[in-house]
């Protein structure tokens, strides 16, 4: 799993645009206690800038009157949160028991192989991007990886070679 404690600086302050400062002030009322709205807020961060960056946990901690280290806590643990930017298809293999005992290695082995991706970085192309993370909640059918929010079940090496070429044969 990669290290997700090593927070990125994205060079620039980070301001909610108006779709999402409108969003934020809608939410606001339904969270009287402020703690509450980090998670919401880091979501907003991520679906205007594509991932959070040191700049943008400050932000959330101003917002929500929140510690910057809660904002930290929050931010680091759910892998949901990018921390730096993603490539164009965000690969997530689970990592949790039942994966692991299926095999999940060979996943992550085939991709270190043949797109030269490793945990927590981008191909240098900027096309895919990995994360190991928890339990995806489909245990019964590990391993599992997840690509672009989709679910794809019971997976080994062929089937990830197959979605992959799917996926690059893309245009760009
Ligand atoms: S252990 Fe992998 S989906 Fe639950």
């Amino acid at each position: 799993m990669s290290d997700r404690s090593q927070l990125l600086d994205a060079g620039r302050p980070f301001a909610f645009d108006e779709t999402r400062e409108a969003e934020f002030t809608r939410l606001e009322p339904r969270y009287p206690e402020r703690d509450s709205l980090i998670m919401p807020a880091l979501w907003l961060v991520q679906e205007q800038q594509g991932w959070i960056s040191r700049e943008a946990m400050e932000y959330v901690a101003e917002r929500t009157g929140a510690y910057h280290a809660q904002v930290f806590e929050l931010a680091t643990f759910y892998t949901m949160y990018h921390l730096r930017p993603p490539g164009k298809h965000h690969i997530c293999i689970c990592r949790t028991l039942s994966c692991y005992l299926r095999e999940k290695q060979l996943l992550v082995d085939w991709l270190a192989a043949n797109l030269d991706l490793v945990p927590g970085a981008v191909t240098e192309d900027g096309r895919f991007s990995l994360e190991e993370v928890e339990c995806l909640g489909h245990c019964g059918s590990a391993p599992v990886v997840q690509v672009d929010g989709v679910f794809y079940e019971d997976m080994d090496e062929e089937k990830l070679g197959a979605l992959i070429e799917d996926l690059r044969s893309e245009a760009i």
